[in-house]
C-alpha cells in the first residue's frame, strides 16, 4: 500500500483490510466473519432501502506512546446501538458480541491505527441493516449487522481552532418525540439540506432548537453543544437530541476539575451570557464555537473574543484526548487495551 500520511488524514473513508460482519437469522445472531469485500448482496425489497430500518455508530481507537491500542467507551456505543434498535423495531445486537466484533476489527486493521505522534485515529464505524423482503411498513426479520474502521483526522477540518455556526429557523432535524434520541440514518438525511446551506454560507454546522418551540438549544448537527459561563459546564436536556458519549464523558472530567455541571433545557437567549461555547463528539472531539449566527432573527453571539478556544473548553479537550490516548491514567475503566 502507499504510504498513508498520518498527520494530513481528513475524515473520509479509506479502504482498510478486513470488514467483520454478523447475520441475525430465525432468531438469531450468528458467528463474526471476516470479510475483506467492502461490498453487500442485498434484496432489493430489503426494510433498511425503503423503511429506513439502519442504525450505525461511531467509536475511536487510539495508539499511544507505549505503541498500545486503545478502544473508548465501546460498550457505551454498544448500549446506544441496542437502544436506538429499539427505537425503530430491529433486532437488538448483545452487548457482548458488539464488543468482541469491534476489538476484532481493530485488531484485524492494527495497521491503520495511526501512530501517536500524528494526533489521528482509527474511526470505527458499526452498522445494522434490516436485510429482509418487505413491501408493506413492517420490521424486517433478518439483520446484517457489520463493523468497518477507516483511519481519520479532524471532523471539522479547523480541528480545535474556533469555528461559526448558524442557527437555521427554516430546518428541523428531529421531532420532539420523534428519533432525534437514536442513531438512525434518516436523521442524517434529515439534516443534509440545512447542513449543505450552512457549508454554503460559510458556517461549520447547524445549531439546531427545538422542533416545537424554537426556543431551547438542541444540538449541532453530528455533535452535542455546550456552554461555558461561571465556572459551570452546561449542556441542553431535550428528547430530541442524541445522547453523546463524548459530553457524558466532558460532564464527568468538568466535575472532576471543579465546574459545576448542569443538564438542562438551554434558552437560545443564554447564549448571550456564555464565556465558552462548544460542539462535542466522537467526530469533532471538541470543536469550539466562533460565533453564532441566528440569521432570520439578525442576532450574533460571540465568543472566543481573541479568535481561540477558551481556557475551560482547552483543558477539557486536553484531559479527555491524555485519556484516550493513555497519556493519563484510565480511573473510570473507559479504555480497552487491546494486548
Ligand atoms: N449528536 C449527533 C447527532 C451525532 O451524530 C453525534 C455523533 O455520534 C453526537 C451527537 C456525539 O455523540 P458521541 O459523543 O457519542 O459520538
Ligand atoms: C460520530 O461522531 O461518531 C458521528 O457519528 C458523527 C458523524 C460522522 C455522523
Amino acid at each position: 500500500m502507499d504510504a498513508i500520511n498520518w498527520s494530513n488524514l481528513s475524515f473520509g473513508y479509506m479502504k482498510t483490510d478486513y470488514n467483520i460482519r454478523s447475520y441475525f437469522k430465525d432468531g438469531k445472531w450468528g458467528e463474526p466473519q471476516s470479510e475483506t469485500s467492502e461490498f453487500l448482496n442485498l434484496h432489493m425489497a430489503a426494510t433498511c432501502l425503503h423503511y429506513g430500518q439502519e442504525v450505525f455508530e461511531g467509536l475511536k481507537a487510539f495508539r499511544g506512546k507505549d505503541g498500545k491500542i486503545r478502544i473508548f467507551r465501546m460498550r457505551e456505543n454498544a448500549l446506544r446501538l441496542q437502544s436506538s434498535c429499539r427505537g425503530i423495531m430491529m433486532a437488538e445486537l448483545p452487548v457482548e458480541l458488539f464488543e468482541e466484533m469491534v476489538a476484532l476489527a481493530v485488531r484485524k486493521n492494527s495497521r491503520f491505527v495511526p501512530p501517536y505522534e500524528s494526533g489521528a485515529s482509527l474511526y470505527i464505524r458499526p452498522l445494522l441493516i434490516g436485510t429482509s423482503a418487505q413491501v408493506g411498513v413492517k420490521p424486517a426479520t433478518e439483520y446484517t449487522f457489520i463493523i468497518f474502521v477507516t483511519p481519520v483526522g479532524p471532523y471539522f477540518k479547523e480541528g480545535f481552532k474556533p469555528t461559526p455556526m448558524v442557527i437555521l429557523r427554516e430546518y428541523d432535524r428531529a421531532a420532539p418525540l420523534g428519533t432525534g434520541t437514536f442513531k438512525v440514518g434518516g436523521n442524517y438525511a434529515a439534516s443534509l439540506v440545512a447542513g449543505e446551506k450552512a457549508h454554503e454560507l460559510g458556517y461549520s454546522a447547524v445549531l439546531y432548537l427545538d422542533a416545537k418551540e424554537k426556543k431551547y438549544i438542541d444540538e449541532c448537527g453530528p455533535a452535542n453543544f455546550f456552554g461555558i459561563k461561571d465556572n459551570t459546564y452546561i449542556t441542553p436536556k431535550s428528547t430530541s437530541i442524541l445522547p453523546s458519549i463524548t459530553n457524558k464523558s466532558l460532564m464527568q472530567l468538568a466535575e472532576d476539575m471543579g465546574l459545576k455541571v448542569e443538564r438542562r433545557p438551554v434558552l437560545e437567549d443564554e447564549l448571550a451570557t456564555f464565556e465558552e461555547a462548544g460542539a462535542c463528539g466522537t467526530a469533532a472531539v471538541i470543536s469550539p464555537i466562533l460565533r453564532i449566527d441566528d440569521i432570520s432573527e439578525n442576532k450574533s453571539y460571540h465568543f472566543c473574543k481573541d479568535g481561540n478556544a477558551g481556557p475551560i473548553s482547552e483543558k477539557l479537550y486536553r484531559k479527555l484526548r491524555a485519556i484516550q490516548y493513555g497519556d493519563e491514567p484510565d480511573k473510570y475503566g473507559w479504555v480497552t487495551v487491546l494486548d
